[in-house]
């Protein structure tokens, strides 16, 4: 190419944000019937703080709200009594395609969940795969395009990773997390199309920072201030973003790359130590 050639090229534009294209999803939710803190097994949950159960139910509802008005699907999974984490649905596996792993849970207080997240699989056509070692489902499974960015460090065993990969068939990029207050991946690292992700770089391990680096040079670096309030717990459809709405420098973020931030409030889920991602579970097709 001649400079005269390069000159003619049109300038790329870099005043006006790319746009973004919105496709629609499936997700599974379990209401809060249930919740409660009554246990702590993450930073974030401390069992002598009060949890209003009805506002929490209704913040719940709003996203599922959310969610129909954007034109996607909510399929409801029961809650069961005596598993008040079961709200975060995120962790009940990992379905993609046909392929559905049922989660195994790191802690005692959990395990019964897998158990209600498999009946749900199977009523639904699919032959759940359970692991040897434990997996967090999508708290730490998150599918971008063809493969799957994997944390271990807290919960998911790396070794889980392995059978998960070979249970769905798509490569896994294991990503170790060295914060507890990140305790699974969902809650420092945001998937928002097949090739853009936002995360927060303190959470991750130098070798994971790298990967993450080399595999999204364009990925979105999110402050501090953004990250304590769980706005990386966050769901996509490549075009809109729903997230806690305390996470106002990153919705500002995403507003600049083109993406649609809507915030809601999940105060109630927040003191267990989740937000919007971990309360759905994406159906990927
Ligand atoms: N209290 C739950 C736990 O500690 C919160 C799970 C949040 N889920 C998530 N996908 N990050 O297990």
């Amino acid at each position: 190419m001649t400079i005269a050639d390069v000159a003619s090229q049109p300038t790329p534009d870099t005043t006006t944000p790319r746009s973004r294209t919105a496709s629609l999803r499936r997700y599974a939710m379990t209401a809060p019937s249930y919740f409660a803190v009554e246990y702590a097994i993450n930073p974030w949950m401390d069992v002598t703080a009060s949890v209003d159960a009805d506002l929490a139910v209704r913040q719940w509802d709003e996203l599922r709200r959310t969610y129909l008005s954007l034109g996607h699907t909510v399929d409801l999974v029961e809650p069961v009594g005596g598993l008040p984490d079961m709200v975060y649905a995120a962790n009940g596996g990992l379905v993609v395609g046909d392929s559905a792993v049922v989660a195994r849970f790191a802690y005692p207080q959990r395990a019964g969940e897998a158990a209600a997240y498999a009946r749900w699989m199977a009523a639904h056509g699919f032959d759940p795969v359970h692991t040897e070692h434990v997996n967090e489902g999508q708290g730490d499974l998150l599918v971008a395009g063809s493969i799957v960015l994997a944390g271990y460090g807290f919960r998911t065993d790396r070794r889980a990773h392995d059978e998960v990969e070979r249970a769905i068939g798509l490569p896994l990029v294991s990503l170790e997390l060295v914060d507890p207050r990140f305790y699974h991946l969902d809650t420092a690292l945001a998937v928002l199309d097949d090739t853009t992700i936002a995360y927060y770089p303190p959470a991750f391990g130098d070798d994971a920072r790298a990967r993450i680096q080399d595999l999204f040079p364009d990925a979105i670096e999110v402050a501090s201030a953004d990250a304590f309030v769980l706005g990386l717990n966050a769901v996509s459809d490549g075009k809109h973003v729903v997230l806690p709405a305390a996470a106002t420098g990153f919705a500002a973020q995403l507003a600049d790359a083109g993406f649609e931030p809507i915030g809601v409030d999940l105060s109630e889920l927040l003191k267990g130590g989740g937000s919007v991602k971990c309360c759905t579970l994406e159906v990927y097709r």
